[in-house]
């Protein structure tokens, strides 16, 4: 008895400290990740829809100069648990692009059914459509989840991170300017900061810090790369639901299947 509750006790005090120890190591370690309670984490959480739009504005005023989106369509934008842009706002929007048509070659102004630019060359950035689920972290201990089930997936942590770690050092090397960021791997990266405080106007008049537009930004971004979050998250629930009523009903079954034969003797 005294050995079971020595090992019972040790146990949780190993499985405490492995749920602390990432945040530990994210904090000693060289790259700096930030843990932020976005509204979308947990296994109920859904999209802040004016943060979604807040995030969407600074995308559209500041990053679209760098960054594409080739795998967001316009459409997309009016989606019930996205952004919600007005429909006519997403044909407007669109038709401010000029897109090559696939069947005529012909150059002609962008529909809600095109995708944004992918934008590349010289100074620009990579693509972000996907970018918050490729830099997702939060494994926890021994790549079970765990961090990721209660913390979130970590992409658009790292994101909301690289925004705001920046150092305010600079260098040259080889005629390309580098920029000191506390979260980006090797500590230097190629973009210029990218936010500065009141740099938008907020359409919904909530103050634009460098922290408030990281966040909405970064949680635009993990729309993009997963529209689909509200509803996958809904169906997994209703499965794990008729996993639980099927299991009981199979677990009855399987003890009044056998009742009449248990706890008798036979002879062998
Ligand atoms: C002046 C152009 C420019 C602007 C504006 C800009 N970026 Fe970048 N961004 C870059 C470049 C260039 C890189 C590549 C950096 C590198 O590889 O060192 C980059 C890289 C990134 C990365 C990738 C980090 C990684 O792990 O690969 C993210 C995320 C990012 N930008 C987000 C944003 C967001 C969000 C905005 C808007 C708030 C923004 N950027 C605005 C030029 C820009």
């Amino acid at each position: 008895m005294k050995h079971l509750l020595i090992s019972a006790l040790s146990a949780l005090v190993i499985g405490a400290s492995a749920l602390a120890s990432p945040a530990m190591a994210a904090e000693s370690g060289e790259s700096h990740v930030e843990d932020i309670d976005f509204s979308f984490e947990g296994p109920f959480g859904t999209f802040d829809q004016q943060q979604l739009r807040r995030g969407f504005q600074v995308y559209r005023e500041v990053c679209s100069a760098c960054h594409g989106l080739r795998y967001v369509a316009f459409r997309t934008l009016a989606d019930q648990g996205g952004p919600m842009m007005d429909p006519a706002w997403v044909r407007a929007y669109a038709a401010e692009f000029t897109v090559m048509d696939k069947e005529t070659g012909e150059e002609r102004p962008g529909k809600e059914t095109d995708h944004f630019p992918f934008i590349s060359g010289m100074g620009m950035g990579p693509d972000l459509s996907l970018m918050a689920k490729a830099r997702a972290g939060f494994h926890g201990p021994y790549g079970l989840g765990i961090n990721q089930f209660f913390r979130g997936i970590g992409g658009p942590e790292y994101i909301y991170s690289v925004l705001t770690g920046y150092t305010g050092e600079e260098k040259e090397e080889a005629g390309s300017y580098f920029y000191g960021n506390h979260t980006f791997p090797g500590g230097w990266i190629a973009m210029p900061p990218p936010l500065s405080e009141d740099l938008i106007e907020y359409e919904d008049g909530t103050p634009a810090t460098v922290e408030q537009m990281a966040q909405d930004v970064a949680a635009y971004l993990m729309w993009t790369a997963e529209p689909k979050l509200e509803s996958r998250k809904r169906w997994g629930f209703v499965a794990v639901l008729m996993l639980a009523v099927l299991s009981t009903l199979l677990y009855l079954t399987n003890k009044k299947l056998w009742a009449p034969h248990k706890g008798k003797k036979f002879d062998l």
